[in-house]
């Protein structure tokens, strides 16, 4: 049970203010989309508005074909979940789970039959007599959850569900909830300003900036073809190298762009004008040490991270820049060594100023 969502030009103005600009997004059924961004980007303004709970300045929400925009929240096929669980205190796990299905005046057969699996979906089915206090946040989370998918809604919206819970909880609820959208085959709208959130949980992310779409796709889109150099900076880590395209071209053809202290070659067919200024991104895993001068560019290693997987080398360049460099285990990097860099160019990416 999916349903396809398209919003069509939704925008939101508070007074003089702009919450979200006219905004297109179409979400396929079952598919687990991510609105990614900063704080006060729009996030939450677009999926309130997607939910019915705050009504757009222009544009329309459109659900599985069916025009939605003037339907209250409770008549659009869609469930909820926040980052406050807002259960009600004085009721039990059960009748928690059970208050949307009762609410919706399913038979009493009905509602047993949906909290039931509901809770063991959530693997919760132990604990349906205990009260919201008496359980974990966690697990608090989880009836938050149950809650929602007992009525079954063919659209689920998410926002910040796991923003309360420490990193190995949120950790180990991300996958669980990755593994609820496959058992439910819904479609999933999830709200996050974590990066590593929306990597690991999605199949395709909306990135947001000061009230608009940034850039949309996969998650090897965004990581590998990041189209501006707000989603180069917000997404992995990066290395921003500047500079100006030279007047004369590599041996093969290629453009050279003088940056970091050296010539960087850019694949052969880059579209670029002598003497324009661009900025190249560089993921840390993409270059590979040499000896100095034999490389692009040449740096003094300036310090040590451990990350446990690898280490993290944080590179001085020759024009006085810095450059964050990952390197294996094998090799025993020491501060103050002279290296050099090389790299596969079509794994850097030019982008938009
Ligand atoms: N009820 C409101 N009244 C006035 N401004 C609002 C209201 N709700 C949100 N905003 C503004 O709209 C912008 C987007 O907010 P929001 O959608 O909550 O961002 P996000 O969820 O990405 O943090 C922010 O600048 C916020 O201050
Ligand atoms: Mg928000």
């Amino acid at each position: 049970m999916s349903a396809k969502l398209e919003a069509i030009g939704i925008a939101k103005r508070y007074g003089d203010s702009v919450a979200l600009e006219p905004t297109d997004l179409a979400v396929q059924a079952g598919e687990f989309l991510t609105l990614l961004g900063p704080s006060g980007s729009g996030k939450t303004t677009l999926l309130q508005m997607i939910s019915g709970l705050v009504a757009p300045s222009a544009g329309r929400i459109e659900i599985a074909g069916r025009d939605v925009t003037h339907v209250e929240p409770g008549k659009r096929g869609i469930g909820m979940v926040f980052q406050s669980y807002a259960l009600f205190p004085h009721m039990s796990v059960w009748d928690n789970v059970a208050y949307g299905l009762r609410m919706r005046r399913k038979s009493r057969e009905e509602v047993r039959k949906a909290v039931d699996d509901a809770l063991a979906m959530v693997r919760m089915s132990e604990y349906a007599k205990r009260f919201p206090k008496e359980l974990s946040g966690g697990q608090q989370q989880r009836i938050a959850l149950a809650r929602c998918f007992a009525y079954r809604p063919s659209v689920i919206l998410l926002d910040e569900p796991l923003g309360a819970l420490d990193k190995k909880l949120r950790e180990h609820m991300q996958s669980e909830i990755r593994g609820l959208h496959k058992e439910l085959g819904a479609t999933f709208v999830y709200v996050t300003h974590d990066q590593d959130e929306a990597l690991t949980l999605s199949d395709r992310i909306c990135l947001m900036n000061q009230a608009r779409i940034e850039q949309v796709g996969t998650p090897a889109d965004l990581y590998d073809r990041p189209a501006t150099r707000f989603a180069a900076g917000f997404i992995g880590h990066s290395n921003l190298l500047e500079g100006a395209i030279d007047e004369t071209r590599g041996a093969g053809g290629e453009p050279i762009l003088l940056a970091a202290g050296g010539r960087i070659p850019l694949p052969v067919n880059t579209p670029v004008a002598p003497a324009t200024r661009h900025t190249l991104l560089l993921r840390p895993e993409a270059p590979r040490l040499v000896e100095p001068q034999s490389g692009f560019v040449d740096g003094t290693i300036a310090d040590i991270v451990f990350f446990g997987s690898d280490t993290r080398l944080q590179l001085s360049m020759n024009d006085g820049s810095a450059l964050s460099v990952r390197c294996g285990r094998s090799l025993s990097p020491r501060i103050g060594d002279r290296v050099g860099l090389v790299w596969d160019p079509y794994r850097t990416t030019l982008l938009h100023a």
